[in-house]
């Protein structure tokens, strides 16, 4: 049996030497080596090739090489019964809540505003406002680790899920009049969720009424969750003041999109956190493990919720 590692836009060459160091005894196949495809038990893809299933009738689970797993769960080819994992390690969720603490902190403390008082050879101190409060959308693996991240610094956060579940020391909110509260309430309102039908659009106009002047929305979930022109029009009432979007509906952004030189918008190119090879290849090869040993593999997706 064997393993198929399937992920077109990305260089799999430390992932694949460091899973032969893990297992020299499995039996693992890029799509560059794929000959045989009958004896593939276990496929690990991002992005994947359309039509790349079909050729898979052996598969005994699939896991998605990163968090999201949305790719896999759109396919109309995938096995109706076949189980999905993803992969959602601890360093992508420190890296993750590094990146946002990061883009927190440096906006809240002015660092651009630094940048230009250097430039003219200005020496003003900026004293700091009072601690701003963070909103979270989502606190699945992604979520919970930011909040430890933001709890160390005492700032104050807040969060949001769909059945109200999450870290026990959390004010949590749920269902559409805790989103608004949430919403609301947040200085900087980072979406974390998964993409599924319910999450779909949900940045959009009638939430952007219930953020504060001058507030910043900042999305690391996907692009699609985002309603772009929404997003623009709002820009010019102040609610929110700025945007940090690290996904887009349209990856990589085209040239020609209103977002790369508005002012109120900080871009990048869906890096707030990538899946680590030695990281990955480690969970690979326990979720492949589990496979074998009749047993789901990690980060089991429910896929009627979509996530
Ligand atoms: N930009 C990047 O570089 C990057 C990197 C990694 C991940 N991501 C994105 O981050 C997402 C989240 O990852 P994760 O590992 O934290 O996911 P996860 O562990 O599956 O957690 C999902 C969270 O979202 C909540 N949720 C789902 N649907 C909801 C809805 N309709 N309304 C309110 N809350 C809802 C869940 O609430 P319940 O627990 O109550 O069900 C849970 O708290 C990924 O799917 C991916 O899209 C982006």
């Amino acid at each position: 049996m064997a393993v198929l590692i399937a992920a077109p836009d990305r260089d799999l060459s430390v992932l694949l030497a460091r899973i032969g160091e893990l297992a020299p005894e499995l039996d693992i196949r890029s799509l560059e080596q794929l000959s045989e495809t009958t004896d593939i038990d276990f496929a690990v893809v991002w992005k994947h090739p359309a039509g790349l299933l079909r050729q898979l009738p052996g598969l005994k689970a699939i896991s998605s090489l990163g968090a999201g797993a949305e790719h896999l769960l759109t396919d109309p080819e995938l096995p109706p019964d076949l189980p999905v994992g993803r992969l959602a390690g601890a360093r992508l969720a420190a890296d993750m809540a590094a990146w946002l603490v990061a883009r927190v902190i440096g906006h809240w403390r002015r660092f651009d505003q630094l940048r230009v008082q250097q430039n003219e050879r200005r020496w003003q101190p900026l004293t700091p406002q009072s601690p701003p409060v963070v909103g979270l959308l989502g606190l699945g693996v992604m979520g919970t680790r930011t909040f430890q991240a933001f709890r160390s610094l005492d700032i104050p956060v807040a969060g949001y899920s769909r059945t109200g579940r999450g870290p026990d020391d959390l004010d949590i909110h749920f269902g559409p009049d805790g989103l608004k509260t949430l919403v609301s309430r947040s200085d900087y309102l980072i979406c974390l969720l998964p993409l599924t039908q319910h999450t779909r659009g949900i940045l959009n106009a009638e939430l952007f009424k219930h953020m504060k002047t001058g507030s910043v929305l900042i999305n690391v979930g996907r692009g699609e969750q985002l309603v772009e022109p929404d997003l623009i029009d709002a820009l010019k009432t102040g609610r929110p003041g700025e945007a940090i979007l690290d996904v887009f509906s349209t990856e990589p952004l085209p040239a020609d999109h209103p977002f790369w030189n508005h002012p109120q918008i900080h871009i990048s190119p869906h890096c707030a956190s990538i899946t680590h090879p030695r990281e990955a290849a480690e969970l690979i090869v326990a979720s492949y493990r589990r496979v074998q040993a009749g047993k789901p593999p990690l980060g089991l997706v429910d896929r009627t919720r979509g996530y």
